[in-house]
């Protein structure tokens, strides 16, 4: 039996197959490389010591998924492709609802045709909108999203939640990530943006390596310590493990769970910023620019529920974030 992972060359699917592969866990993957490398691949192999078998294909291409469910035995699903950059879903707001609704719901599909009712979706504490409450809780009510990207989470969460409450043999196992940042501590996977970055580690990682001249730090008027932005950052190596701990939790037929993925810490853009410059030993400079439209000033997790139900919690702190984001770009200057 196999775990499919869909966007599985990404950031994030990436470090959670060489994790799942470690386990024992066996693992097929499709990517469309839209925003990711097939080398991202080779490197887990390299890193794994096992073959990854991977079909180039869309979530979106109901025929391509046909062949994948019935050339292998997946019983459980891991849904990592997915558009993610809030700038340009204010830009192309179709291509954002079509790719993560439309595809989903494709797979969704094909999936429950397969006998396949186990799901792992990537949510996002974006779905908070500017939260009733921090830290948050899973019963903080969702929010008004600011962007269509953040709508797409939001909307296929009610999706999957209805989904399940009328056929009961579906297990959703919906992850909110906080702000994933960090690489594997080889230094062999990583997050690799096209063009320039719109998240703030991989801006201060390339300002770093000398591919940008400067940080804008985007408003330094919130209401928070130091006036900068606060978010709960996650090493993405602990966010890869609490997709080990889905997988076991859709294997107790859990119905419909909902967890937060953060630390519970949060960090504003300054103590990154300095953070990343001691441990690292660089300079980053930058200097003060408006705020960001849709931005919030604090947002960070209660990773209660994450510990008691799923089992699981953040390993890494703040300073390991720092150190293997740098490791990994400083030894893949241009990426993959
Ligand atoms: N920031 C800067 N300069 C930059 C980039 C970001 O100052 O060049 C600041 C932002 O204003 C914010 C903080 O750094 O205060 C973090 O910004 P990111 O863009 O890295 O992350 P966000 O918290 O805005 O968004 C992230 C993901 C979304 C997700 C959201 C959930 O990118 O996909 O977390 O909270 F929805």
């Amino acid at each position: 039996m196999s775990i499919l992972l869909t966007g599985g060359a990404g950031f994030i699917g990436s470090h959670t197959l060489v994790e799942l592969l470690n386990g024992g866990y066996d693992a097929v993957v499709m990517d469309n490389y839209s925003n990711s490398s097939p080398k991202a691949l080779e490197r887990v192999e390299e890193l794994t010591g096992k073959k990854v078998k991977s079909y180039t294909a869309d979530i979106s291409d109901r025929e391509a998924l046909e062949k994948i469910f019935s050339e292998n035995d997946i019983k459980e699903v891991i849904n990592f492709a997915s558009l993610k950059s809030v700038g340009e879903s204010v830009e192309k707001p179709w291509e954002y609802y079509s790719n993560n609704i439309g595809g989903t719901l494709t797979l969704l599909d094909v999936m429950r045709k397969h006998g396949a009712k186990n799901f792992v979706f990537s949510s996002s504490a974006t779905v908070y909108g500017d939260p009733a409450e921090i830290p948050i809780k899973e019963n903080c009510p969702k929010g008004t999203c600011t962007n269509p990207y953040g709508w797409t989470k939001w909307m296929l969460e009610q999706i999957l939640i209805d989904m399940q409450k009328a056929d009961p043999e579906w297990n959703m196992v919906i992850l909110r990530y906080f702000n994933p940042i960090g690489a594997h501590k080889s230094g062999r996977i990583g997050e690799n943006p096209k063009g320039r970055p719109n998240n703030l580690m991989p801006y201060i990682t390339q300002v770093a390596v000398g591919k940008l001249p400067e940080l804008g730090i985007f408003g330094n008027d919130y209401d928070t310590p130091d006036g900068t932005g606060v978010r709960d950052y996650i090493h993405v190596v602990d966010l890869a493990r609490a997709h080990v701990k889905a997988i076991d939790k859709l294997r107790e037929n859990p119905g419909c769970f909902i967890c937060n993925i953060g630390t519970g810490q949060g960090y504003s853009v300054l103590e990154l910023v300095n953070t990343f410059q001691k441990v690292n030993d660089i300079k980053i400079p930058y200097s003060i620019k408006p705020r960001r439209a849709g931005d919030i000033a604090t947002c960070y997790a209660s990773p209660e529920k994450a510990e008691k139900e799923l089992g699981w919690k953040a390993e890494y702190g703040i300073e390991d974030m720092c150190r293997d984001s740098w490791n990994w770009q400083k030894n893949n200057p241009e990426g993959y």
